[in-house]
């Protein structure tokens, strides 16, 4: 405990001496979320972080959280330093869709305006026409639909799945799952709920459709922490990365969490309800990277105008 609580002096004396502000992710340890907010940053889901990013004064931003992220950050304000804790913290839907392969998934459907989740490299967001996350993408999608779009999707195979099913939109997919929320399964589901019948359900739209089908609430991270405030329940079973709850847990005292069961046992899940990218980012790291400006985020220049695109139409859609 004297330990971390010297790393967090220190990262505020340094946040303070470079002018520079943290932004972290509701998955990132509790101590990231803390700091951010503590010291003038955010914490919040994807869509926030990448608006707070770009609005900031600060001319050096710390993201925890995972690569895209950092990405975006830097695609919105180049002019910034942007570091993170860990480069190799990446993301499976990242990993999942690579340029080339998904470039040429584009070209097979060049009818189709070409939709793409935050979870993505720079390259990728460079070919996309709508960026998206997923506390806009229903919306997207929906208005894109009413304006007779057909759709091309990545990467998130569930989170397309279920925004199909919503707005009945003309959509292809890419094949792609996030390694945490693909876990979630709905039979073991079936089971707590009926251990805990008032319980309510929130399920983070990266899960199966079987898992979601069960939910009383879907949403992103931020709709997630905001139905449990606004439900008129005790108890809720949440089906997404337990580092949410640590937000959910501190700003509701009166209501109790459960895990949403994953496969249940560590040695057939491969990521049982906590990403393995998130959990990299720690406070030394931080500290580290603002004593020394290493793992600065770089996005090749050439990318850049063309990636901010579809970015700049989603916080443009959500303003
Ligand atoms: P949101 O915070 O946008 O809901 O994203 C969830 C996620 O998996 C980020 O990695
Ligand atoms: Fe990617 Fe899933 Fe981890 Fe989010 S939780 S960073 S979607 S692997």
């Amino acid at each position: 405990p004297t330990e971390r609580a010297a790393l967090k002096d220190r990262i505020r004396r340094l946040l303070k001496e470079k002018n520079a502000v943290m932004v972290s992710h509701y998955y990132v340890h509790p101590d990231l979320q803390d700091l951010a907010e503590e010291t003038g940053g955010i914490v919040s889901d994807s869509l926030e972080m990448a608006r707070f990013g770009r609005d900031h004064a600060a001319q050096t931003l710390v993201v925890s959280g995972v690569r895209f992220m950092g990405e975006t950050a830097k695609i919105l304000s180049p002019e910034k330093t942007v570091l993170m804790p860990d480069l190799d913290a990446t993301c499976s839907l990242d990993l999942g869709c690579p340029i080339d392969q998904f470039s040429a998934f584009c070209d097979q459907h060049p009818d189709r305006t070409v939709v793409v989740y935050a979870n993505t490299s720079a390259a990728v967001k460079a070919r996309a026409d709508w960026l998206v996350t997923s506390s806009c993408a229903l919306d997207i999608v929906r208005a894109l639909k009413d304006a007779g779009h057909k759709i091309l999707w990545a990467p998130d195979r569930h989170l397309g799945a279920y925004i199909e099913r919503e707005t009945g939109a003309d959509m292809v997919f890419w094949n792609g799952a996030c390694i945490v929320h693909d876990e979630f399964k709905a039979l073991e589901l079936e089971l707590l709920k009926k251990e805990h019948p008032e319980a309510k359900i929130l399920v983070h739209p990266e899960s199966p459709a079987e898992v979601v089908a069960l939910a009383d609430a879907v949403g992103s991270t931020s709709a997630i922490l905001k139905a449990a405030r606004e439900m008129d329940a005790r108890e809720f079973i949440v089906a997404t990365d337990n580092g949410m709850m640590h937000k959910l847990r501190t700003l509701n005292p009166g209501k109790t969490f459960y895990e949403a069961p994953t496969a249940g046992n560590s040695a057939t899940c491969k990521s049982c309800a906590h990403c393995p990218w998130m959990a990299m980012n720690g406070l030394a790291d931080v500290a580290r990277v603002l004593e020394t400006g290493a793992n600065a985020i770089h996005v090749e220049p050439v990318l850049i105008p063309r990636a901010r695109q579809p970015i700049d139409r989603m916080l443009a859609f959500t303003a």
